[in-house]
C-alpha cells in the first residue's frame, strides 16, 4: 500500500477542506459510527462537541445520488464546524459507485467510507451492504473504483462475516488494503446476528494483525473502560461508537479523558442535560425546520431522559403532545422535579 493514497488532497480542489494524513486524525480517538436516521448534521455536531473527532453521515443510497434526489442529497447536507467528515455510500455495482463517490467528493466531504456491513433485507437484496462479504471479488472490484475515482481517502465498514460459518473479516481486509483502502472498520458481528448478542473483538484483532493499514474497531462499547478494553484487546488505532452515543455525547469526553490517562466525571448534571437537550432540539429546528424536528427529535428526548427518575411517565406525557412548546415546558417542569427530589435527597 502506498502512502498516497491516505493524503487527502482537498486543498488542491481549492475548497477549503479539511487536508488530513488519516493516521494522524483518528489514532488513539473515538469516532461516532454511521447511523441511519440519526447521524445527521445536528447529531454530530453535538458529538464533535463533546470530543468526538471524526464523524460519518448515514448511509447513502449511490443510485439516489446518481438520480441527485434531493432527499439523498440531504444527507450530504453539513458545515465547516462538521469536519473532518465522512461519507457513507452504499451500492452493489463498481461504475456506479465510482460515480457517487465522485458526486460526494464535490459535496464537501473529507473521506468516504463503503458500506459492507448493512444487513438490512431491503439493502442486501440488491447485493450491497454486508451482502459483498459474500462476494469478496465484487467487493476488492468496487472498493478499486472508488478508490480510482476520487482523491480523498476511501475507508471500507465490514462484519466480522456474514454467519458465523463464513468468517472472513481478515480477507475482507486484505482485499480493502490492496485496493487502496486508507484504512478499515470492523464491526464484531456476523452479518446474520443483526445487532443482537456480542461483537467479537477477537476478530477486530486479527484484522489488525493481518493490515498495515489503520483498523478501526466497533460494536459494544458502553463506557469509557470498554473503549479502552477494545483498544488493548486488539491492538485497533481507533474505536467507533454507535448506540451507546445516543442520548449520550458525554461519552465521547469519557473516553477521550481515558485515553489521556485521566479517569475524570464524564456524566452530566441535570442542568447540562436539560440545557444540551434544548440546544440539540434548537439546532434541528435550525437546520429542518420546526415541523420536521418535532418528528424527529423525539427519539432523542427519550434516549436523553432513559434512566432518570419517573422518565417513563415523562415519555408517556410526551408521546400524547405534538405542539413543540408543550412538550419544551414538560421538559422544564420533568427537569425541574428531578432537581427538587435530588436536592431532597441531599438534605
Ligand atoms: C439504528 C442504527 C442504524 C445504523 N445505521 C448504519 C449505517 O447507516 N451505516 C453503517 O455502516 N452502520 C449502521 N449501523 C451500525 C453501526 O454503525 C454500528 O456498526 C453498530 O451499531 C455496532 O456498534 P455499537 O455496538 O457501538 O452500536 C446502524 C446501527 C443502528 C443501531
Amino acid at each position: 500500500m502506498d502512502g498516497k493514497k491516505l493524503i487527502a488532497k482537498r486543498k488542491a480542489m481549492g475548497d477549503g477542506r479539511f487536508v488530513f494524513n488519516m493516521i494522524d486524525v483518528i489514532q488513539g480517538k473515538a469516532l461516532l459510527a454511521p447511523l441511519a436516521g440519526i447521524t445527521n448534521l445536528p447529531f454530530r455536531l453535538i458529538a464533535r462537541e463533546f470530543g468526538c473527532r471524526f464523524c460519518f453521515t448515514e448511509m447513502i443510497s449511490a443510485n439516489g445520488l446518481i438520480r441527485e434526489s434531493s432527499k439523498t442529497i440531504e444527507y450530504l447536507k453539513t458545515c465547516p464546524e462538521d469536519q473532518p467528515l465522512g461519507a457513507q455510500i452504499f451500492g452493489a455495482d463498481p461504475a456506479l459507485m465510482a460515480e457517487a463517490a465522485k458526486f460526494v467528493a464535490g459535496h464537501h466531504s473529507d473521506l468516504i467510507d463503503i458500506n459492507m456491513g448493512c444487513p438490512v433485507r431491503k439493502v442486501v437484496k440488491t447485493g450491497a451492504g454486508a451482502m459483498l462479504m459474500k462476494d469478496p471479488l465484487l467487493a476488492g472490484k468496487i472498493i478499486a473504483a472508488v478508490v480510482n475515482a476520487v482523491d480523498i481517502p476511501v475507508t471500507v465498514k465490514i462484519r466480522s462475516g456474514w454467519s458465523p460459518e463464513s468468517i472472513n473479516a481478515v480477507e475482507m481486509g486484505r482485499i480493502a488494503e490492496d485496493a487502496g483502502a486508507a484504512a478499515i472498520i470492523v464491526h464484531g458481528r456476523t452479518a446474520d446476528q443483526g445487532f443482537s448478542g456480542h461483537a467479537d473483538w477477537g476478530v477486530i484483532a486479527q484484522v489488525k494483525r493481518a493490515v498495515k493499514i489503520p483498523v478501526i474497531g466497533n460494536g459494544d462499547i458502553r463506557e469509557p473502560a470498554d473503549a479502552l478494553s477494545m483498544r488493548s484487546e486488539t491492538g485497533c488505532d481507533a474505536v467507533m461508537v454507535g448506540r451507546a452515543a445516543l442520548g449520550n455525547p458525554w461519552l465521547f469526553r469519557g473516553i477521550d479523558q481515558l485515553f489521556n490517562g485521566v479517569s475524570g466525571r464524564y456524566h452530566p448534571s441535570l442542568h447540562e442535560r436539560q440545557t444540551l437537550i434544548e440546544k440539540h432540539w434548537e439546532m434541528e429546528t435550525q437546520i429542518y425546520g420546526r415541523r420536521i424536528a418535532g418528528r424527529t427529535f423525539r427519539k432523542h428526548l427519550l434516549w436523553y431522559t432513559k434512566g432518570l427518575t419517573g422518565s417513563g411517565r415523562f415519555r408517556e406525557k410526551v408521546g400524547r403532545m405534538t405542539d413543540s412548546r408543550e412538550i419544551l415546558s414538560e421538559l422544564d417542569r420533568y427537569f425541574e422535579a428531578l432537581a427538587k427530589s435530588q436536592t431532597e435527597l441531599m438534605t
